[in-house]
């Protein structure tokens, strides 16, 4: 059980924890409905500044889901907390991201392998040179297997992880395309650090909300549904996890 927390942004409510593994969404009110839609007895472990985290089960295993925000410095904000200071083993993001390439189409669940960024956040490790933000390959590997298991198809391969969403340069997605990233979004990078960091791991599964290549977005009813298929793929490839390190000492 936690000790007196050193944790700035996590206040666990009495009696709760977050489980070994944690879907993290952007949006607090995103865990919320997937506490309430995918998991039973969920119960909130945290809301400091909103920041939702609840705690229930899936298919009889302890999963939990909190928000993460939006960009690196949120997400590895919280990440970095759940994997040092509560002892979470694995993160798993589950948002949406923007197509840049024309064979991955909006409603498509892109699963990423590794995530390269404009951020500077990769060269502030003390190394030398930089660290290439990459899954965990278990967790990429079930997941695969998971989507394949229940039929979603999914495409797997290099994301790009920006810090801006409205990007000051009107070149960039062509560049980026250039070098295979299948899709832009802005966590990711900053998952697969952390985690690497932490000695612990990570995957981001991701739908296409829209696409840079034809301009084409998801409308509010497809939303839900490629929603849904991330979300399983996400939840089995949890469940797998917990699966993994059963007899472990909780
Ligand atoms: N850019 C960054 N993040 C995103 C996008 C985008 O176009 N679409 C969904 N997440």
């Amino acid at each position: 059980m936690q000790k007196e927390s050193p944790s700035a942004c996590i206040k666990l409510k009495e009696g709760t924890r977050p489980a070994k593994v944690v879907l993290m969404p952007g949006d607090p009110l995103r865990a919320k409905t997937i506490a309430n839609r995918y998991l039973e007895d969920a119960v909130l472990f945290n809301d400091v500044r909103n920041m939702f985290g609840f705690t229930g089960s899936y298919k009889g295993r302890e999963v939990s889901v909190m928000g993460s925000g939006m960009g690196m410095p949120s997400f590895t904000l919280y990440a970095y907390e759940l994997f040092n200071f509560f002892d979470v083993e694995a993160i798993i993001r589950v948002g949406s991201c923007g197509s840049l390439r024309s064979e991955v189409r909006v409603r498509d669940v892109v699963i990423a392998m590794s995530a390269s960024t404009n951020s500077s956040m990769p060269a502030c490790y003390p190394i030398q040179g930089t660290i290439a933000p990459t899954a965990s390959f278990d967790l990429l590997e079930s997941a695969v297997a998971s989507a394949r298991g229940i039929g979603v198809n999914v495409k797997v391969g290099p994301v790009f992880t920006s810090d801006f969403f409205y990007n000051p340069d009107p070149e960039i997605n062509k560049k980026t395309m250039n070098y295979g990233h299948l899709c832009v979004e802005m966590e990711t990078a900053g998952l697969y650090l952390t985690a690497m960091n932490a000695g612990k791991r990570g995957l981001s599964i991701l739908t296409v909300s829209d696409s840079l290549v034809t301009g084409e977005a998801l409308s509010v009813e497809d939303r839900q549904e490629s929603f849904d298929e991330m979300m399983k793929v996400a939840l089995e490839t949890a469940i797998q996890f917990q699966d993994s390190i059963s007899g472990s000492d909780r």
